[in-house]
């Protein structure tokens, strides 16, 4: 990969730079180091802290998009003893991304924490030669054909969404948005990995669901962490946590031996596996995969963690930014109406013309990314933009920022899906555009699962806008929805009214 060639080609010996001459080491084809990591701007730090202080940990990514508004596109900070690079720059941003695995990793302490939390790893925290081997794995499960087959069991979701939301609107009850959602999700996402039909919108008793609820909002907080409390003392909660991953693990392991069992008896399965489950434990049977059990395990979980909240959250926000642009909301609705009339069956052919709603969807994303940050570590010297930065330090991807900037889009701060609808619709919206704003990431590590995602809001979006009518969503205090992080970002406290609409609309 050039890129990667030009970074390793202009890696800084890390001692003696003394001076900026020493530091320019231009040629024709390779970026230009003028600063070192020591020279950037950042915030005043404490000792022993850092910048703790200056930030809130449920909303960190503001603290640090704010900082790069202050002190431009590269800047560091401190969390306790934890170095980072800030980067905003789009350009230096995909110039990393693409330089995975072999250049730079995802930040190696998720890999510590997930490892000593028990968790089986899968491609999300996998590095290296395991990581190729493992996304070789996942994206047999993601071929576009699998997907397909799978479509109507996503529709049988969808309709079980519908269900209990005619329901709540029958009873004139407020629907909690992202909670609901989260149970399209993990609906869908269980039949997706591995073909079980966890029926979470029409019970509330699912028990995985609630262990997998513990699970990722403790994996960020113990990355977060200042200081590893929970290695020194066991509080109720680090128990309870210890329990919800034995029982996932239990679970998982039982839906491989359902699955191994199913394939022994149905070889024909092997050709056409209907899940992703059938498909991975396929893959991996192959000579030389060097896969295992514990690889499908990984991967089954990874699916359940990354797959979920990422929907559920970006679907809050679209359904929430839909109800604050009417005019938006009526165009999307009329598309929607038009692909399908007012009772009809959400075809997949028909989900694909759904131009303007898919517009929507990546303009949310814009506005609202539901992972507005990357940590990453560089596994060798680097120079990102103008700084020659060294080995292991870790790398703060400030995704938002320039897609909040002027000088990419224009009225950047407005909901306006229309700016994705080039020529051939969202798919081929102005490449500038989409190199700046990457809600999926970008390079080697993008998100095999952005067309699955994008299918299932398409598919929840026109459920929602063929058979109701929004009344209202309201915030906990009555002001615009605020973000919090956990992992990923999602909009607190959003409840929706529903009425139904009739056959006539
Ligand atoms: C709107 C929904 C989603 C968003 C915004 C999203 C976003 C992301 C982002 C930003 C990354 C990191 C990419 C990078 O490092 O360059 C990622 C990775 C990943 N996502 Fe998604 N995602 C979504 C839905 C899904 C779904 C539905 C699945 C699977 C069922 C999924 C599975 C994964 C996996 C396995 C990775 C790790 C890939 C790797 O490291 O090689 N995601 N996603």
């Amino acid at each position: 990969m050039d890129t990667a060639r030009n970074i390793l080609a202009c890696i800084l010996p890390k001692q003696g730079l003394s001076s900026m001459d020493q530091l320019d080491t231009t040629t024709d084809r390779q970026p230009v180091a003028k600063r070192r990591l020591a020279d950037l701007p950042g915030p005043r730090s404490l000792p022993i802290i850092g910048n703790l202080h200056q930030v809130d940990r449920s909303a960190m990514h503001l603290s640090v998009e704010a900082w790069a508004r202050e002190y431009g596109p590269f800047f560091r900070f401190r969390i306790g003893d934890r170095r980072f690079v800030g980067v905003a720059d789009p350009e230096a941003l995909s110039t990393l991304m693409r330089d995975r695995p072999a250049g730079v990793r995802r930040g190696a302490k998720l890999e510590r924490i997930w490892i000593e939390m028990g968790l089986p790893v899968g491609v999300f925290v996998a590095e290296g030669e395991a990581w190729k081997r493992q996304r070789r794995m996942v994206m047999a499960g993601f071929d576009p054909a699998h997907v397909r087959e799978y479509f109507p069991a996503l529709q049988r979701v969808a309709t079980r969404l519908q269900g209990r939301w005619s329901k709540a609107a029958a009873q004139g009850q407020a629907i909690p948005l992202q909670p609901d959602l989260m149970r399209f999700t993990v609906d869908a996402i269980a039949g997706l990995a591995f073909g079980a039909e966890v029926n979470t919108l029409e019970s509330d008793t699912e028990v995985i669901q609630a262990h997998l609820d513990k699970i990722f909002p403790a994996i960020f907080n113990r990355v977060m962490a200042p200081l590893p409390i929970w290695r020194w003392i066991k509080r109720p909660a680090d128990r309870q946590l210890d329990r919800s991953v034995a029982e996932v693990k239990q679970a998982i392991a039982g839906f491989i031996a359902q699955s191994r069992a199913r394939l022994l008896a149905e070889p024909a399965r092997r050709a056409r596996p209907a899940n992703l489950l059938d498909a991975m434990l396929v893959a991996a049977e192959a000579n030389a995969s060097g896969l295992g059990d514990a690889d499908v395990a990984g991967n089954v979980l990874t699916m359940l963690l990354a797959g979920e909240d990422t929907t559920a959250n970006t679907l809050s926000w679209m359904i929430y930014l839909l109800h604050r642009h009417p005019e938006t909301l009526a165009r999307a609705r009329a598309e929607v109406l038009d692909a399908f009339g007012d009772r009809g069956e959400l075809i997949h052919e028909g989900l694909g013309r759904l131009n303007y709603v898919e517009a929507c969807a990546h303009e949310t994303m814009r506005l609202k990314p539901v992972a507005p940050f990357l940590g990453l570590e560089l596994q060798h010297d680097t120079v990102i933009g103008d700084v020659a930065v060294p080995r292991g330090t870790l790398v703060w991807a400030v995704m938002r920022h320039a897609s909040l900037d002027e000088a990419h889009f224009a009225d950047a701060g407005s909901f306006r899906p229309e700016r994705w609808l080039g020529d051939g619709g969202p798919a081929h919206a102005a490449s500038s555009a989409k190199r700046v704003s990457m809600p999926f990431g970008a390079g080697p590590r993008v998100c095999p699962g952005r067309y699955l995602a994008l299918l299932e809001m398409k598919l929840c979006i026109a459920m929602l806008l063929q058979r109701f009518d929004i009344l209202g969503i309201d915030t906990p205090d009555g002001a615009a929805a605020r973000e919090q992080l956990q992992f990923t970002m999602s909009p607190v406290g959003l409840r929706m009214r529903l009425r139904e609409r009739t056959a006539a609309g």
